[in-house]
């Protein structure tokens, strides 16, 4: 991480976990127990019918509140989708989009992504675009040329303002859910490709100011290494941020000099 350009973001993504009554119970528990120290940020992406308790939850507190998904049209006849400025108008700031379960079991691609982002940002929402290779693709040799291609894509059409509004997180897919964490050499390096491919478009004040953030089996016991790598600001995380003492101890490590 790098706090003198851009912000350290610790985000949850709960995935189809808790209740509402599940989710006002963490809050109390995790604003209990928040540090004082304001070195990052902290989101927390919820299930769409927790998004209303978790924002009154966290109202009066420095946590933000995300969404795990959005529908890229405005509105229309899309039975059960939700759109940007539904989420928006509830006091929701962050949407997860393109998350490897996502693409892998609902059949987003790239352009659905890129459609989902252009939506997000045009609603004043924050989107943390995910990408990252599977096991395969690394071992194939192709991971850069894969993150280029999601990168790339995902951010088409976004202008130089709004991407200073995005979140990027590189999440290889061995690494979810599976307790086999990317060293932080591996997930440096994609993330300083990532930052490489944004000032290659968006110039070098952007770039430095674009949060990139890891994802894949992060815990308190390994944050720290992580995010001591200059360009890891920050991280997405999934099992771990479902316990609000797990997810605590993951702040902490941001928290760190
Ligand atoms: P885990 O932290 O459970 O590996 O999940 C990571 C993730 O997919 C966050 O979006």
């Amino acid at each position: 991480m790098n706090r003198r350009y851009r912000k350290t973001i610790i985000a949850g993504n709960w995935k189809m976990n808790k209740t509402p009554s599940e989710t006002k119970a963490f809050a109390e528990q995790f604003k209990a127990i928040l540090p004082k120290t304001k070195w990052c940020d902290i989101v927390v992406c919820v299930p769409t019918v927790d998004l209303s308790a978790a924002v009154r939850a966290f109202k009066d507190s420095r946590i933000a509140v995300g969404a795990e998904n959005v529908y890229f049209e405005k509105s229309g006849a899309y039975t059960g989708e939700i759109s940007a400025d539904m989420l928006a108008d509830l006091g929701v700031r962050y949407v997860i989009v393109g998350h490897s379960e996502r693409r892998a079991l609902f059949g987003e691609t790239d352009e659905i992504v890129n459609k989902k982002v252009l939506a997000a940002l045009e609603a004043g929402l924050n989107p943390i675009i995910c990408v990252g290779e599977s096991l395969a693709q690394r071992e194939m040799g192709v991971t850069m040329e894969l993150i280029a291609l999601q990168v790339k894509s995902a951010l088409a059409g976004v202008s130089a303002e709004q991407m200073r509004r995005c979140v990027i997180a590189y999440e290889p897919i061995w690494a979810i859910g599976t307790g086999k964490t990317a060293t932080g050499e591996q997930a440096a390096e994609v993330c300083t490709y990532i930052r490489s491919l944004i000032r290659a478009q968006y110039g070098a004040r952007i770039a430095r100011s674009v949060t990139i953030q890891y994802g894949g089996s992060m815990k308190g016991s390994n944050a720290h290494e992580l995010l001591s790598h200059e360009d890891i600001d920050g991280g997405l995380i999934g099992g771990a941020s479902l316990d609000p003492k797990a997810l605590m101890e993951i702040v902490h490590a941001a928290n760190q000099e």
